[in-house]
């Protein structure tokens, strides 16, 4: 009787709350309901997103039947593994991650044999990625039954239940957008039951979030400034993985920003799936809107031109204003929103890295037609020419697909050439790799046979190393201002590297140097700028003659 006493402000509490709220994510123990995908979203108005995401964190329906309230969402010092597995998008989510499970007294656990708890932040790109995550399922699986396994990310988004029936050792599965859920979604699990949270939304941007950083030395830090993609690029999973664009509020960039200046960290990359389509359109901001479409003319979207809000120029504007001495990178961009005004930005702004990604995908008007990307091979050596013309030196760096549909010999002959003349200091060349539910799978024949593309990918890398080469040639003999990141190297315990403004490694040994601040002498430390004189290239890295520590504001001002 009294345990029933006991129990009943609880019942009548969750009673409630199954009135009050819409069911957000369930026990799959009961009707799986693992959230609605991105199709569903599209249709779906804002202001019903708004309830949604709220319902999502207050317990839903399926926790009053196993009688969880919020005490029960707090990890009581369990340890957690995290497994993070795909790009730096994956690493900024796992950050986020952590601070809401420390946040819920979860701790963290370098062992997966000592963890109460694995995470894997997964990535659904290409097939051998999701294959990985596959194999690493199969090796926890064998090695112990006890732990509460959870698949996050990508992966979880396009997977969903297939994860629960074929990795019987998963436990929660929780998508980009639902890891506010995870507390509740761990505690679930607890009770041996499966949790799961797919839900895509139109608004989460975990602009409130502070995150933990992998490692709170490192001078380097990533802040991610918008998530999901509205590009729809026929290849490509990530809209349906990720969901619809949506950008961060300004202002909790810029208070990122400080706080990462305030703890010493030397350089920012700006993140987001589609990073400079930025545009804050949240209501706080509205007074501040200055712009209307951004997008470079002649390039095409699939969406209608977006106006208003504030747009990655004011951001990149504000966010290199907050720390002269902090350099600030971005990735990964489309090439449609390099406005002009972008480009000039980063001339004048000494502490804007000389480096663009700007991913062309291929070289030939066909293939690009059917990729869905916009522009074709004339308008995007035309935007290279404008940047070239603004930014003489600029480090260009690339992503390129081989053997996507309907690509034949002369259009990835195309490709060659394209690298060729644009000379890349790096690229990113991926075999093309079919993912159901891409508009390419729905309506291209993926014909181009394994062993061909596979050939095609071995001579975009080849060709690539070569303009590479090149490229780094050309910087011998010149001075160059380098970040220092890491000590040591796999050759050598005294080496030191870091990577010049273009985003090129540079490798020597460390020596005590003078500053040419204040003339004293010491060994360099990561985060320490270096004024260095390029003595050697590979396609990958540069060797130099450390000449003196400088700083980047000292270093800008004796070059103009
Ligand atoms: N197959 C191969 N590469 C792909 N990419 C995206 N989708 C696929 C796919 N299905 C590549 C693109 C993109 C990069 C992040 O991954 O080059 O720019
Ligand atoms: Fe994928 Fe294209 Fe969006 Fe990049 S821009 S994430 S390739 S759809």
């Amino acid at each position: 009787m009294k345990a029933l006493l006991e129990a009943l402000p609880r019942r009548l509490c969750a009673l409630q709350r199954r009135c009050s709220s819409a069911k957000a994510a369930a026990t799959t123990s009961r009707i799986p309901n693992d959230g609605l995908g991105l199709d569903h979203f599209i249709a779906k108005s804002q202001a019903e997103q708004r309830h949604t995401r709220q319902a999502k964190i207050i317990p839903s329906l399926a926790d009053s039947e196993t009688y969880l309230s919020p005490e029960d969402y707090h990890g009581r010092g369990r340890k957690v593994k995290f497994m993070t597995y795909g790009c730096q998008m994956n690493v900024s989510d796992m950050e986020i991650v952590r601070s809401m499970l420390f946040a819920n007294g979860y701790a963290e656990t370098e062992s997966k044999a000592q963890a109460d708890v694995i995470l894997l932040m997964t990535c659904s790109i290409r097939e051998g990625a999701e294959e990985k995550i596959w194999k690493e399922l199969k090796k926890i699986r064998s090695a112990s039954k006890r732990q509460v396994v959870g698949v996050l990310g990508c992966m979880a988004e396009r997977v969903r239940h297939t994860i629960l029936e074929k990795a019987k050792k998963v436990d929660v599965v929780a998508g980009p957008d639902a890891y506010r859920d995870l507390p509740r979604l761990l505690a679930v699990a607890g009770t041996g039951r499966n949790a799961i949270n797919v839900q895509l939304s139109l608004e989460e941007t975990y602009a409130n979030v502070n995150p933990v950083r992998t490692d709170p030395e490192s001078k380097s830090a990533f802040v991610s400034i918008m998530r999901g993609c509205d590009n729809m690029c026929t290849y490509c999973v990530v809209p349906y993985t990720r969901g619809r664009e949506r950008s961060r509020p300004i202002s909790w960039i810029l208070d990122e920003v400080r706080r990462l200046s305030d703890e010493g960290v030397k350089q920012v990359t700006l993140l987001g799936q589609n990073v400079n389509s930025y545009r804050d359109q949240s209501e706080t901001s509205f007074h501040l809107a200055t712009s209307s479409t951004s997008t470079v003319p002649g390039f095409r979207t699939v969406y209608k031109p977006k106006t208003g809000g504030l747009t990655f120029l004011t951001l990149l504007d504000k966010v290199s204003s907050i720390d002269p001495e902090m350099r600030i990178r971005f990735t990964s961009p489309h090439p449609k929103d390099f406005p002009l005004e972008v480009i000039h930005l980063i001339r004048e702004r000494a502490n804007i890295c000389n480096q663009l990604h700007i991913p062309a995908q291929s070289g030939n008007d066909a293939v690009l037609e059917a990729m869905g990307r916009g522009y074709s091979r004339e308008l995007y050596l035309n935007l290279i020419r404008d940047v070239r013309s603004v930014l003489p030196d600029v480090a260009l760096t690339s992503d390129f697909i081989a053997g996507f549909c309907g690509e034949t010999e002369e259009a990835h002959q195309d490709t060659l050439s394209l690298m060729r003349e644009v000379q890349y200091s790096f690229c990113y060349v991926f075999p093309y790799s079919m993912r159901g539910k891409t508009r390419a799978s729905r309506r291209l024949v993926d014909d181009v046979p394994e062993e061909v593309k596979q050939q095609r990918h071995e001579e975009l890398a080849t060709v690539f190393r070569e303009g590479a080469l090149a490229f780094n040639q050309k910087e011998i003999n010149r001075e160059r201002l380098v970040l220092i990141e890491e000590m040591g190297t796999k050759r050598s315990a005294s080496a030191v590297s870091g990577r010049t403004d273009g985003g090129v490694k540079v490798i020597f040994e460390n020596e005590p140097l003078p500053s040419e601040v204040d003339g004293s002498e010491r060994a360099l430390l990561p985060g320490d700028y270096v004024r260095v004189k390029v003595t050697g290239a590979t396609s990958q890295t540069l060797s130099a003659l450390p000449i003196s520590r400088t700083t980047l504001g000292k270093y800008r001002s004796q070059k103009l």
